[in-house]
């Protein structure tokens, strides 16, 4: 590869990594975070369901319920059979001990859509960052077959750490916005989330 080519590649790659980075709140932040991704995969259960468990049952924090549903990029027509990997922190806003190297992810889960491109995870409300700059919220990698890697996230509705402009990009986005309400029944919280795949 030439030099200009070089140059155009790294360009639409830093391109699209400035896109995941706002999809994803910031998470795919360096090739760092992109390793690590990889190297959560290698943990990834051999036979998935659409349902599955982020935090442990002997995790502390308040139950949470994410139901889930993934469309193809037309959103109208569900995507099956795609994998969604799931990582939050705990209720005190950490994603694993302080002396974790960075990006290790304690709570983490994978589900694969059903034929109507539905999931569910279970787990427990997450916490904002400590230094509570940051709104809660979890992170989303999806993996649609053939398809490369996609990221999207959730926060929560009337979390007062969103900025004005997290909370517009949401509302911009409609139904597949990032922003959810949170529904208190059957003793838990419950959150409704649409992914549209990016074409
Ligand atoms: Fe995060």
């Amino acid at each position: 590869m030439n030099r200009r080519n070089f140059l155009v590649t790294l360009t639409l790659a830093s391109t699209t990594l400035l896109v995941d980075r706002r999809l994803a709140f910031a998470a795919a932040q360096d090739l760092e975070y992109l390793q690590a991704l990889e190297r959560a995969q290698r943990d990834r259960p051999g036979k998935l369901s659409a349902n599955g468990r982020i935090a442990p049952t002997t995790e502390p924090g308040a139950p949470f319920v994410i139901h889930g549903r993934v469309f193809r990029a037309d959103g109208v027509a569900p995507a099956p059979d795609v994998i969604v990997f799931a990582y939050h922190t705990d209720a005190a806003g950490h994603y694993d001990v302080p002396s974790a190297p960075p990006h290790s992810w304690l709570l983490r889960g994978w589900v694969k859509t059903d034929a109507n491109g539905r999931f569910e995870f279970t787990t427990i409300r997450p916490g904002p960052y400590p230094n509570r700059k940051t709104a809660a919220h979890v992170h989303f990698s999806i993996e649609a077959p053939g398809a490369p890697r996609q990221h999207s996230g959730l926060t929560f509705e009337g979390d007062p750490l969103l900025t004005a402009a997290e909370r517009e990009e949401s509302t911009r986005a409609g139904r597949f916005g990032t922003m959810r309400p949170v529904e208190n029944r059957d003793g838990g919280q419950h959150v409704t989330l649409d992914i549209r795949l990016r074409r």
